[in-house]
């Protein structure tokens, strides 16, 4: 077999074209968000989101998220209710993803949502995203761009560190502006929390007047992605430190003397958009044993200590 050439996509408009010309030949290209890079997909051509599995190596049963252009584009793949309504208007384009019901008669592949009857949406924030939507001019089915179970990815080197050799091409983006994932949320039968993300519960939950579920509680589908063990780095983690053992090196937060330090002010919002450059650094220092300063878990926080708590959980391929 021939080995694959990754291809690298200046962001511009020649570079964008070539790209959104791959995505219709059914290729692969990661891309940037304001959240991590995507691994982009004609979200309509079964065989092209089948090789999105293989690429990650990740268990088909894990649906994936759409990305659209606005919010009239996602009307015509999904049914919209009032609170659905309500939270893309406030906070699309951005990182905030919608799981509703998908419509009948829709194009996209029935592999992007697993078999399930919803689909998730979101409109990204970012213009290079906008730009490769508007010269594709489809749907692009996106997960995170990493090997399953790995550190999501949030500039361009680590794409290319991580995807290189199996995908047909990523643009050359900057770094991802947020740094975590976005906030998922089903509006039916309730309003329900699936992944806490770039849009702090807290601020979502302001917006509709009322508190978010959560996944599990009611009958809203739950995250068939939230496994247990996800975004790993090489080393073993213990959340939670103020001490050090010996052979650990510290992730710190905070004013702390720390190998790396998400934030050393304490801000939650930096240390978001640092988390998972941090693990990629962790990794390139080949730390073996890594200890976290305590994480305070509001705002930001939650999305952060979810990160963590997978990174540290025991890790079992899952069957
Ligand atoms: O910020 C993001 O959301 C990034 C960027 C690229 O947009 N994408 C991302 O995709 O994080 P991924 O595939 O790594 O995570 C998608 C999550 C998974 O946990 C999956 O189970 C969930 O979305 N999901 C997708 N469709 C769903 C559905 N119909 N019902 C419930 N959960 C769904
Ligand atoms: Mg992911």
């Amino acid at each position: 077999m021939t080995k694959m050439i990754t291809r690298i996509f200046a962001p511009d408009a020649m570079g964008l074209t070539a790209a959104a010309d791959v995505l219709g030949s059914g290729g692969l290209v990661a891309f940037p968000t304001e959240t991590v890079y995507g691994l982009g997909v004609d979200a309509c051509n079964t065989d092209a989101v089948a090789r999105v599995f293989a690429a990650k190596g990740r268990p088909s049963f894990n649906p994936l998220i759409v990305h659209v252009a606005s919010l009239a584009a996602a009307e015509a793949l999904v049914e919209f209710d009032d609170a659905a309504r309500g939270l893309a208007q406030a906070f699309w384009p951005g990182a905030l993803t919608l799981v509703l019901p998908l419509k009948a008669g829709s194009e996209i592949s029935p592999l992007v949502s697993a078999g399930l009857t919803t689909l998730a949406v979101r409109v990204p924030d970012h213009d290079l995203a906008h730009q490769l939507m508007a010269a594709f001019d489809g749907p692009i089915a996106a997960p995170s761009a990493n090997p399953s179970g790995e550190v999501s990815p949030t500039s361009f080197a680590h794409v290319r560190n991580q995807m290189s050799g199996r995908i047909e091409g990523i643009i050359k983006g900057g770094v991802c502006g947020v740094g975590l994932e976005s906030t998922i949320v089903a509006t039916q039968p309730v309003a329900t929390l699936l992944r806490a993300g770039g849009v702090p519960s807290e601020v979502i939950e302001a917006a509709l007047g009322y508190d978010l579920a959560r996944a599990g509680e009611t009958a809203a589908p739950t995250s068939p992605g939230q496994l247990a063990s996800h975004y790993a780095p090489k080393g073993t983690v213990r959340l939670n430190a103020d001490d050090l053992e010996n052979g650990e090196v510290l992730l710190g937060f905070g004013a702390v003397d720390a190998a790396v330090n998400l934030s050393a002010t304490g801000d939650l919002v930096e240390a978001a958009a640092n988390l998972f450059d941090a693990l990629h650094q962790l990794n390139a220092l080949g730390a073996e044993k890594i200890a976290v300063s305590p994480i305070p878990e509001h705002g930001l926080g939650r999305a952060i200590n979810d990160r963590l708590r997978r990174a540290a959980a025991p890790r079992k391929v899952p069957t």
